[in-house]
């Protein structure tokens, strides 16, 4: 039994003996363990969700179809392996993911290389390591990367990314589908349009289709629908014009989920299958050819897959004005709220059966006064020693992590059959390791 006023969000969370269980290993006694703070996995959950899109895509919108796992969400040799023997693809945003995909046996043939601004070595590096696809930015990368592969005595399979104009309305910094985004190549000023003749022209690069990537944590069907129907319209365009016919449309990531109560329960594969009818019938109607649909999801591959456990350090009262509860970790591992002010459901995981009735800022160790997981959150009265539950920190929390202060990174566990370290602990040498001494 524990305190029916607490919502687990997850099923991968319950409570036996008032502490909180995490795909059915008790938080507290791993914490005992392994020290904190302490980022768990959910290895059976990282690969059913991984499935359901696999699933869904060949089944909605064919069987060449595949979701590509975006590896920024979280990169880590464990994360490649599981993506790897699940049989899907990935999606790389800089050389430092391709290198741990490529230690982790991943094969590179289905990587996409993402990136507005990949650097001569990068692209070399990539080709080297033969990358599958670059997903081109602009017109100074496509350039570059004909001239390298010129060099390099290959003809690179490409991808255009294309800016259909749409904005999802998640948080600003998350939304990269506007035509005045950093990225890509806007349809609405004609540019993509030229990219598209600029890539056809060159000898030593083979465009096989287009990229979109509207936002991040998205609920709704519709902004997908609006960007195919966009997507799908361009590339009637690039046919007519161009007299080319795309085999690929990647619609991007982007899927939400759930970090708190008020979020919405979404089905993955509800979501696809209506993305999937949507594009078919719009096809249809229009007498559009339809190529292989590929996504790329990060955040709801591996978000509610992960929570990470601290330990509190201090309980500060401040009468008539606030109570901060400070953790052995922070924006360090978790820069989400001082960036985005996002929500996190929080917990206290070894008071699970008491009522949750102290409100608090939950204040992160880091010299920095916007060092904060999360204000105004309930949880039981709480003291030095006890464990604070952050849920849903799978994605974009260590991939975001630094150095700050000079902390040590977290331990992050993968809990399947049995506990393996994915990634172990920094040490004091490890903080300290790239340092010289003046001569
Ligand atoms: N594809 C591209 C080209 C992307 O830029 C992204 C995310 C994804 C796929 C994966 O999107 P997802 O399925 O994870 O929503 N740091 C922010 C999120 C930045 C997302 C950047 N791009 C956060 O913590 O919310």
């Amino acid at each position: 039994m524990y305190c029916k006023e607490v919502n687990l969000l997850h099923d991968n969370l319950s409570v036996r003996d008032g502490h909180l269980c995490f795909a059915g290993y008790d938080t507290v006694e791993l914490a005992k363990k392994y020290g904190t703070p302490l980022m768990l996995l959910d290895e059976q959950r990282i690969r059913n969700t991984m499935r359901t899109y696999k699933n869904a895509m060949e089944k909605y919108f064919g069987k060449e179809s595949k979701p590509l796992y975006a590896s920024k969400a979280l990169s880590c040799i464990a994360m490649y392996q599981i993506a790897k023997e699940e049989g899907i693809y990935t999606d790389i945003v800089s050389i430092g993911e391709l290198y741990t995909a490529k230690r982790a046996g991943f094969p590179l043939e289905n990587a996409f290389f993402h990136g507005n601004s990949k650097t001569d070595f990068d692209i070399e590096y990539a080709i080297e390591n033969g990358i599958g696809y670059f997903v081109v930015d602009t017109s100074d990368e496509l350039y570059a990367l004909d001239r390298i592969a010129e060099k390099k005595g290959v003809v690179q399979k490409i991808l255009l990314r294309i800016t259909p104009g749409i904005d999802p309305h998640t948080h600003s910094a998350i939304s990269t589908g506007k035509v005045d985004s950093k990225f890509g190549t806007a349809i609405e000023t004609g540019q993509a349009l030229e990219i598209t003749a600029s890539a056809l022209c060159m000898s030593n690069l083979r465009l096989e289709g287009f990229h979109c990537h509207i936002g991040s944590q998205i609920f709704e069907i519709e902004p997908y629908c609006d960007a195919s129907e966009i997507m799908l319209g361009f590339i009637d365009k690039v046919k007519e014009e161009l007299g080319f016919t795309p085999t690929i449309l990647n619609l991007g990531g982007g899927f939400g989920v759930r970090y708190v109560e008020s979020d919405p329960v979404i089905s993955y594969e509800e979501n696809i299958k209506r993305i999937a009818e949507h594009i078919d019938s719009y096809c249809e109607a229009n007498q559009l050819y339809k190529p292989t649909i590929l996504m790329e999801p990060g955040r709801s591959i591996v978000a509610d897959s992960g929570m990470t456990i601290y330990t509190v350090g201090s309980v500060k009262k401040i009468p008539e004005y606030k109570n901060y509860v400070a953790i052995d970790g922070g924006m360090a591992d978790n820069p989400r709220y001082a960036l985005y002010q996002s929500s996190y459901t929080v917990l206290c995981a070894n008071k699970m059966n008491e009522s949750p009735s102290f409100n608090c800022t939950i204040a992160g160790r880091l010299c920095e006064s916007g060092d904060l997981i999360q204000e105004n959150v309930m949880i039981p009265p709480v003291q030095r020693g006890d464990n604070i539950a952050v849920l849903v920190t799978g994605a974009y929390n260590y991939a975001m992590s630094s150095n700050y202060n000079r902390v040590h990174r977290p331990l992050v566990l993968m809990l399947g059959e049995s506990e393996r370290i994915a990634i172990k602990r920094e040490s004091f040498e490890d903080v300290s390791r790239l340092d010289e001494f003046l001569d």
